[in-house]
């Protein structure tokens, strides 16, 4: 059955102990991220820096499945096997990013919405038959003085709403990820107020669309102090106003909140996740979808050298393995230290 399918594919996503790699940067993100280590972006250097990640030894003990690109999913590893072949053999799950990125929103420039849903239906029929399970679509939220606007909430919740029921029509799991961006210099409460406001609206245009809910997965940030703001939350705080404001707008019938890394440091991703996950007794499993907080120490271990493909997995390992006992409520910052 195929609404089956998806629910089980949602919890395999969430399943103990194990978490997403978000590896679907765009072509202009991924070239920033290659730029950082001086490699020029051809394809043959982004599929280099794709396949150190999908043979690292062991990584597939922590990671359930990897959100692709549209370059990426149609990639092969140099000895010919596609990407896709390659997840699946280690048992995971292959994922596909489908929005279009996000464009300056028409009557309010300086907000922005997220853009894909003309000719997602035919696009997601393909992605399904080269392999993917499972889909991301990410709306962007500036905080600003009077931002966001409802205008800029609205038209973002309902994109997401009509791109989730165009996946789980097409039998892939939806990721729903509104992302209420850090930078900024405002406070953590400022944080919590736009965060439920995003939720509450994305959750209402969800049942409005007649998404299920146990086939989805939810992709947010955390309730986070702004980059810039001169007060830095603890983690204890954004922990216990992370899990205040999900328990206040997030349904339980949602199987898994999975966080993205947003630009928080390695370590504050991985610290903040443990003390959320120390919390306990939480309706939903509560894990990641990291992309820069899996892959930094990597990419620097790597360096674009050939000679440091393993040095670049053994780093991307012993992250995975942080993140995953942070998942489990699990890790300590001594393990930072411990041999990968
Ligand atoms: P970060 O963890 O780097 O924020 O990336 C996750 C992601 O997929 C953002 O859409």
């Amino acid at each position: 059955m195929a609404s089956h399918d998806m629910a089980s594919i949602a919890q395999a996503l969430v399943a103990k102990s194990k978490g997403i790699l978000a590896a679907d940067e765009s072509t202009g993100t991924i070239a920033k991220r290659l730029t950082l280590i001086g490699m020029p972006s051809t394809e043959e250097n982004r599929r280099d820096w794709r396949e150190l990640l999908f043979t690292a030894d062991g990584f597939a003990d922590y990671i359930s499945g990897v959100i692709l690109y549209d370059e990426t999913i149609r990639q092969k590893a140099k000895d010919g096997t596609p990407f896709v072949d390659l997840l699946n053999k280690a048992g995971v799950i292959p994922g596909i990013k489908v929005d279009m990125g996000a464009k300056p929103l028409a009557g309010s420039p300086d907000e922005k919405v997220t853009e894909g849903l003309d000719g997602l239906r035919e696009r997601l029929a393909e992605y399904r038959k080269i392999g993917a399970r499972f889909a991301k679509w990410r709306a962007v939220i500036d905080i600003a003085a009077d931002q966001p606007s409802n205008y800029c909430l609205d038209v973002n919740a309902h994109a997401l709403a009509r791109y989730a029921a165009l996946c789980q029509e097409a039998d892939i799991v939806p990721i729903v990820e509104p992302e209420v961006l850090m930078d900024g210099d405002h406070d953590i409460d400022r944080c919590y107020e736009v965060t439920s406001a995003a939720l509450r609206t994305v959750f209402a245009a969800l049942d409005t669309q007649r998404v299920v809910l146990e086939e989805m997965l939810l992709k947010p940030n955390m309730v986070i102090s702004g980059k810039k703001c001169p007060t830095q939350a603890s983690a204890a705080e954004i922990a216990e106003k992370t899990v205040r404001c999900f328990r206040n707008t997030v349904p339980a019938a949602v199987p898994g909140i999975v966080f993205l890394s947003g630009g928080q440091s390695d370590e504050d991703a991985t610290a903040n996740l443990d003390a959320i996950n120390r919390i306990g007794n939480l309706p939903w499993e509560v894990s990641y979808s990291y992309g820069r907080a899996l892959q930094h120490g990597a990419l620097m271990a790597w360096g674009g050298k050939p000679g440091n493909v393993g040095a670049g997995q053994r780093a991307f390992a012993h992250r995975a393995r942080l993140v995953s006992a942070a998942r489990d409520g699990r890790y300590s910052a001594k393990m930072e230290s411990e041999a990968a």
